[in-house]
């Protein structure tokens, strides 16, 4: 286990999934998400300036953790690595895609959505996963379920949940943190409503188990 994943993990109850349309918006969402207290990133890298913006929230956040987010092929490992990512997350797991992990000594949050690939991962020593996409793989219920028999696997469940529910999903004792896009939406960052991203980034920031 890399100390930085661990610590990206354990730093607040929330990683904020990020789709960062325009370069322009990198800083002033990194400020704001700070501001409300979030300091860990997941940057997806669905747009064209996702890599850039890792650069530019870092200048601004320098003591931000910034994850590179779907990254569903080692080419995409070994960007991530060229412009500075503390971590990776894939919303599934490959071999490929842990090969290049380790080549690059670039800590990665694998995603899986069953026991089964739970207990591969455990099997080539990972002791956290990203369930994903959470609510409609089984949801809380899944994850209390699998806390049975796997209670030493830790859980970053993200796809489907909100506001009103992360605190539920906090509630199981696998779970160390939840991500989301609800703090960051597309909307928010298009109307430049960084006042609400921050609002949000605090409200999240203070979640507690429900
Ligand atoms: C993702 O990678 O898209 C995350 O799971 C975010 O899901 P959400 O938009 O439902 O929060």
């Amino acid at each position: 286990m890399y100390p930085v994943l661990h610590e990206a993990l354990l730093r607040g109850p929330v990683m904020p999934v990020l789709v960062i349309p325009d370069i322009s918006m990198a800083a002033p969402l990194a400020e704001a998400l700070a501001s409300g207290g979030l300091t860990v990133f997941e940057i997806t890298l669905r747009t064209e300036c996702a890599l850039d913006a890792m650069v530019v929230m870092r200048d601004a956040v320098p003591e931000a953790l910034i994850g590179a987010g779907t990254v569903t092929n080692a080419d995409r490992i070994r960007q991530a690595n060229d412009f500075g990512a503390d971590f990776v997350v894939s919303p599934g797991t490959t071999q490929l895609l842990l090969n290049a992990s380790i080549e690059h000594q670039l800590p990665i949050l694998p995603g899986f959505s069953s026991a089964s690939e739970a207990m591969a991962l455990m099997e080539l020593g990972s002791r956290y996963g990203k369930f994903f996409p959470a609510e409609i793989s089984g949801g809380v219920n899944y994850l209390h379920a699998l806390a049975g028999p796997l209670p030493d696997f830790l859980v970053c469940p993200t796809g489907g949940i909100k506001a009103e529910t992360a605190g539920h999903y906090l509630a199981c004792p696998n779970v160390v943190c939840v991500g989301g896009s609800w703090i960051a939406p597309i909307d928010l960052l298009t109307e430049g409503n960084y006042t609400e991203i921050e609002a949000r980034a605090r409200q999240a920031a203070s979640l507690k188990s429900l």
